[in-house]
């Protein structure tokens, strides 16, 4: 239902837009009359030429009026972008003083923040859209012409909207898993005395491993695989913090992600609509506590736990009516949250030691004094036996390295030490309220909104949902101008580095090899429009029609067996994003950058003119490529290990300029938050937003040095392509923020939106001339601060 009022919104849209169009006669009127003003009076002082002399001029002037005509552009992208850009405009604004408040004035009253988002922006906005595009692809029949993945990714969709089906399924499904882990359908604590506790078995290792296995959820023993610290080529696997994993890696590979800086801020939302489901804060409490991680750990509400072990109980056992069982609900709920505290703390990962290689046996060696009693048994190499008991070909072979920080290996001795000691009913209470609280939250959270099953569809089978927004013309037409625009843009930040006069030789000559090594990934994976790759991609997936929970946990497999397989191969071809995902990264540790095709869109391309494009996707280019040189990115050599590359000198000139920066965000207060953005914080993000706009600014002058000068913005007669760039740019950061987030704002590594632009634009010379802003206006102080 929501659709076709969304989907009617659309045709407005189009409406609208033909209503454009016939607008057009109105412009060239106006156009007319100014051109005609000016020749008039030529006219007039001309009066005393003779009559031939006057026609001749008459004919010019047509002749001009119509030459000028093709220069305003007139196409459905420019009048959009005029027709916004003047909605969102607060022309009473002196764009001398506050530029954000110049072009974005107007956007919150034009854009209306949703309530469940505590801040919108054009990002939030446009993957909306996506998001809505992407349900409208499930909500479509399957037709012959669908790839397999594809029909079953509308399977999958409609599984999931069916309330009556997971009523009908679910608990034996649950009940099923429960017992593949080797789990009891209720804890046995429930049932047993302390004593007789004490005497039950329970197979913890195994257990955890087969539910890493199967759902990639970290149970007391974290796993990952890492690129290994020495040699770039390989990876290789870590036991760890037992983090809450991301669910899902997209599409295999999930490492690099944490090497990655992404374009945009992260999605800030008001926590209690955001986190998942509302009703999750019911259903899994401790499961939230996992979450919300180190610092209120200790604070598990245990009458909130006890409700949720009712419920899970209940859900699981529709034969048990938990009614009169609040006495022992409260137990379980006390015992569950004095094992989670007794178990080790993460160690604080800020600034982790270098990795170093251990063996199985020299990991169970360097953990063994610590069990209880002490007796050794085989710990780390039963849960890799069990882990890839699926993939005997992928198993670690008995020397193979593991690589594990110093920080970790002391965890998993404490935690030995822990869990050695505990009645094995306890941790089985443990491992059962986990597992069982994630499946059955999963199946009974009433998430039966379209969206939010869109989205787990999203998740699940990302490549295939988007085949089906994918666009072959994307790939002939508009891929290779935007390769050309980062051709353009790397080339001017090769440009800057010669300029400038702080590098020595050597330190330049790497830095151009960096940016010529530089790769770039634009859209989507192209493979993914070939149907029968596609198949192969999904082979052996199989999702039912009615079963949603079983699809999702099948779906969950699967990608975890793509990924416990792939820790062997490496592939820096592979796409880290997702390209429905509205933004831009830079994959440090491969000296990549990522451009999903998500971001190839209105506002930030297709705006009409070149000078637009350059200034909103253009900027985002440049910042993804300057990231690789910012304070963190520099770190980074071309192959994209971790080397010193910088002579020391030249680094001492960077860091000057640097500290530059940090002084000007650091003196930027934030009245919503109540405080200064953290400059040291944000360093990074202002290096790249600095050089970004600078790169993209002369590219364009490049491009118009090439092409010629493009037409002038209809409505915007009078603003040269300079001033449009930089109207462009401040655009694509206009937003709106609920007040209960603001406070969030400052703690992000980007600076908030406003000052994005402000900093930018306050440190470019281009921008004042462009605006003709007096010397010592805000936006044209004396002192600039520049890195690149
Ligand atoms: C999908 O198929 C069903 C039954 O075959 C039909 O009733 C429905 O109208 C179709 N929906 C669309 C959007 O074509
Ligand atoms: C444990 O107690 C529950 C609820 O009384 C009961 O349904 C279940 O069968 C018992 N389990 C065992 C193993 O006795
Ligand atoms: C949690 O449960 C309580 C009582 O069962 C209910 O009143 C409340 O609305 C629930 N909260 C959410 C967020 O679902
Ligand atoms: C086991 O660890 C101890 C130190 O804890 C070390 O002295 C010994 O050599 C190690 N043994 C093996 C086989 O690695
Ligand atoms: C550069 O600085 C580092 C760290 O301060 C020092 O270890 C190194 O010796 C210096 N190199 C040169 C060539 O001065
Ligand atoms: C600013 O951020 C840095 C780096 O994250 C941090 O060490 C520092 O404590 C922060 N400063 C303030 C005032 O919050
Ligand atoms: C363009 O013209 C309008 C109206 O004459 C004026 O208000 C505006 O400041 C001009 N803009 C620029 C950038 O010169
Ligand atoms: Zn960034």
């Amino acid at each position: 239902m929501a659709t076709q009022v969304e989907d009617k919104f659309m045709a407005m849209n189009v409406e609208a837009a033909t209503r454009f169009r016939t607008f057009q006669p109105t412009a060239m009127t106006i156009t007319k009359e100014s051109s005609c003003r000016i020749f008039c009076r030529r006219f007039f002082i001309c009066i005393l030429l003779v009559a031939v002399v006057a026609l001749s001029s008459i004919v010019y002037a047509v002749y001009s009026y119509a030459s000028n005509l093709s220069d305003v552009c007139h196409t459905k992208e420019c009048l959009r972008s005029a027709a916004a850009f003047k909605q969102n405009m607060n022309l009473q604004a002196d764009p001398c003083e506050d530029f954000y408040s110049y072009v974005c004035g107007n956007w919150a009253d034009d854009h209306p923040r949703p309530a469940r988002h505590g801040a919108y922006s054009w990002y939030d906005e446009r993957q909306t859209k996506i998001y809505r595009n992407i349900r409208i692809q499930l909500e479509a029949n399957v037709t012959r012409s669908d790839p397999k993945p594809v029909a079953q990714a509308k399977s999958m969709y409609k599984a999931c909207l069916s309330e009556a089906n997971r009523e009908r399924y679910g608990f034996t499904a649950v009940q099923s898993y429960l017992k593949e882990f080797g789990l009891p359908l209720t804890p046995t604590l429930l049932n047993r005395t302390k004593t007789s506790a004490r005497k039950y078995k329970f197979d913890w290792i195994s257990s955890v491993a087969k539910i890493q296995r199967k759902l990639g959820l970290n149970v007391i023993v974290g796993f990952n695989i890492e690129q290994d610290h020495q040699d770039k080529n390989r990876n290789r696997l870590t036991l760890e913090y037992h983090y809450r994993p991301d669910e899902l890696r997209f599409p295999a590979y999930e490492w690099s992600k944490l090497k990655a800086k992404a374009h945009g801020r992260r999605p800030v939302a008001v926590r209690s609509s955001s986190q998942d489901t509302d009703e999750s804060d019911n259903e899994s409490a401790e499961e939230e506590e996992e979450k919300d991680g180190e610092d209120d750990e200790d604070e598990i509400d245990t009458t909130e736990l006890a409700e949720s072990f009712a419920r899970v109980i209940e859900a699981i056992n529709p034969s048990i009516d938990t009614s009169g069982m609040d006495e022992k609900m409260n137990v379980l709920a006390e015992r569950f949250a004095e094992f989670h505290r007794s178990l080790p703390k993460p160690l604080n990962s800020e600034d982790e030691s270098e990795p170093e290689y251990y063996t199985v046996k020299q990991l169970q060696n360097a953990t063994d004094h610590h069990i209880k009693p002490k007796k050794s048994y085989p710990v780390w190499q039963r849960y890799l036996d069990v882990l890839f008991a699926n993939q005997p070909d992928a198993k670690p072979s008995d020397d193979e390295q593991l690589q594990m920080t110093p920080e970790n290996v002391e965890f998993l001795g404490k935690l030995i030490d822990v869990v050695s000691d505990q009645p094995p009913a306890l941790i089985e209470l443990y491992v059962w309220g986990t597992v069982a609280s994630f499946l059955v939250d999963h199946e009974f959270n009433d998430a039966t909104l379209e969206e939010e099953c869109a989205q787990v569809v999203h998740k699940l089978m990302g490549l295939a949902v988007s085949y089906a927004i994918a666009d072959k013309s994307f790939l002939e037409r508009t891929k290779p101008r935007v390769e050309q625009m980062l051709t353009d843009i790397r080339d001017e930040f090769d440009q800057m580095v010669l300029e400038t006069d702080w590098m020595d030789a050597y330190t330049k000559y790497a830095s151009l090899e960096k940016s010529k090594a530089m790769k770039s990934l634009i859209g989507f994976p192209e493979w993914i429009l070939d149907d029968q790759k596609l198949e192969e991609h999904y082979a052996g997936l199989e999702i039912s029609p009615t079963r949603h929970l079983e699809n999702w946990v099948t779906a969950l497999e699967f990608m975890n067996t793509g990924w416990l397989r792939s820790w062997k191969v490496k592939n820096n071809e592979v796409w880290d994003m997702d390209p429905t995902e509205v933004n831009a990264y830079n994959i440090f540790d491969r000296n990549a950058i990522n451009i999903p095709v998500a971001i190839i869109q209105y506002p930030f391309y297709y705006l009409g003119l070149d000078a637009l494009n350059y200034g909103a996707l253009g900027e985002v280019l440049g910042h993804e490529l300057t990231h690789g040189f910012d304070n963190a990115g520099r770190h980074y050599d071309k192959f994209g290990n971790e080397k010193r590359w910088w002579s020391n000198h030249t680094l001492q000139e960077y860091d000057k300029r640097a500290q530059c920066l940090e002084e000007q965000y650091s003196s930027y207060y934030v009245p919503e938050a109540k405080a200064f953005i953290n400059g040291t914080l944000t360093l990074g993000e202002n290096i790249a937003d600095n050089g970004g706009l600078r790169e993209a600014f002369r590219a364009y002058r490049a491009y118009v040095k090439r092409n010629g000068p493009e037409p002038v913005l209809p409505g915007f007669e009078n603003f040269s392509h300079e001033q449009l760039l930089f109207i462009s740019f401040g655009n694509q950061y206009c937003e709106s923020i609920s007040p209960a987030v603001a406070k969030y704002l400052v703690e992000d590594e980007h600076s908030p939106s406003k000052y994005r632009v402000l900093g930018v634009l306050s440190n470019m010379p281009e921008f004042s001339e462009a605006f003709q802003c007096p010397s010592g206006s805000k936006m044209n102080p004396k002192k600039k601060c520049r890195v690149w």
